[in-house]
């Protein structure tokens, strides 16, 4: 049932408000993090190894910026086609996480599965709860996100990088680095997600208007710093997926060691910019583009657009937010851009070519 939307992604991208608000009520109980198993001490290890596929990878390389700003944990990351096969050196007081929407993801259980005995804890984050990598961890966390039939994964991406940033504030109150009112503090900021979100929905028009002229172009690139380097992979890997459109993500810094030759006036390019500590190292970034007849896309809020001066192709205005949670805001734009871009062409959205929702080969 499409709930009288036209897709099972549009339904999927309208919910997250909601699911988002049930994975914070399972998580949070009276103003304090509660997670199935209390055994869990983020002081008792030295570093996490967090390992998935795709988006949920994605949804691990923001979680990445997030334990070690604020929790001083130190992080690795990989894609399980890539870990397992690397036969990563793992010494104690390694914890490892891996996430995935479907939970039987092969690569991702394979992952886990040589994990087995060599790390202190197995955690995973997953959709379904009695999926094999849910069944195969010591602590498996589930996200609430509600069955997800669009192949292009939307809400359970929002809800991961919500339970992933819960996680985050629990290692840093486990390891000293949070006293009890940062903590609070920091919460509140989580609760306010699904507020602001709805705020971020109210862009459908908008983004809708900017997708006609996306569903032109050949190519098209992303560029964000920090957890914004991480929305720009995940904005540009839903765009390919379902409009079959190249899309590419780079560090805004990195451009210019190369990519930056692709820019002319035929590839927009999409600039995921909230007012975070980056804000202006990103902009320049922009305005290099823009020097070189880039047409620029960016995506803001109303401040961070003045800021930014004239000169763009188009700006998508986002509601303000605290630059800790804006990852899982500014996901709702990367996704509705994708969406409307993919129905402008005529693609099928809910079963892109060559794709399948839960990829249990390797
Ligand atoms: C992209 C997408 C895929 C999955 C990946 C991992 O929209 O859905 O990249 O994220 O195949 O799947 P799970 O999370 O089920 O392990």
């Amino acid at each position: 049932d499409k709930g009288g939307h036209k897709h099972f992604m549009s339904k999927e991208i309208a919910e997250q408000p909601s699911v988002l608000t049930n994975a914070l009520g399972y998580y949070l109980k009276n103003g304090k993090i509660e997670l199935p198993d209390p055994g869990l001490d983020f002081a008792a290890i030295d570093r996490l190894t967090m390992v998935a596929c795709g988006t949920a990878y994605y949804a691990c390389l923001v979680a990445k910026y997030w334990f070690e700003q604020v929790a001083r944990l130190p992080v690795e990351i990989d894609v399980a086609s890539e870990f397992r096969y690397r036969e990563p050196p793992i010494t104690k007081g390694t914890a490892a996480l891996f996430v995935s929407q479907s939970g039987e993801t092969a690569d991702t259980l394979a992952a886990l599965r040589y994990c087995e005995g060599k790390v202190d804890k197995i955690i995973s984050v997953v959709n379904v709860p009695e999926s094999s990598i849910a069944r195969e961890s010591d602590l498996p966390l589930p996200i609430l996100a509600g069955t997800e039939i669009g192949v292009a994964s939307t809400k359970a991406f929002t809800c991961q990088l919500t339970v992933l940033a819960i996680l985050a504030i629990k290692a840093a109150q486990d390891r000293g680095h949070m006293d009890a009112k940062q903590v609070a503090e920091a919460l509140e900021q989580v609760k306010s997600v699904p507020g602001i979100m709805n705020h971020a929905l109210a862009l459908g028009e908008r983004t809708r208007a900017v997708s006609r002229n996306l569903a032109e172009a050949r190519d098209i690139l992303f560029l964000g710093r920090g957890p914004m380097y991480a929305l720009a992979h995940e904005g540009a890997l839903k765009l390919k997926e379902i409009s079959y459109i190249h899309a590419e993500a780079y560090a805004s810094g990195e451009l210019k060691h190369g990519p930056i030759a692709l820019v002319d006036e035929h590839v927009p390019v999409i600039v995921m910019a909230p007012r975070d500590a980056l804000f202006d190292k990103t902009i320049s970034n922009m305005q290099e583009v823009m020097a070189r007849g880039g047409k620029v896309l960016l995506i803001t809020d109303e401040q961070g657009a003045k800021e930014a001066g004239p000169g763009v192709w188009d700006t998508i205005l986002m509601p303000e937010v605290d630059p800790f949670v804006a990852p899982i805001v500014y996901a709702i734009p990367a996704q509705l851009l994708a969406y409307h871009t993919a129905v402008a062409k005529g693609t099928d959205v809910d079963q892109p070519r060559n794709l399948a929702k839960s990829v249990t080969v390797e």
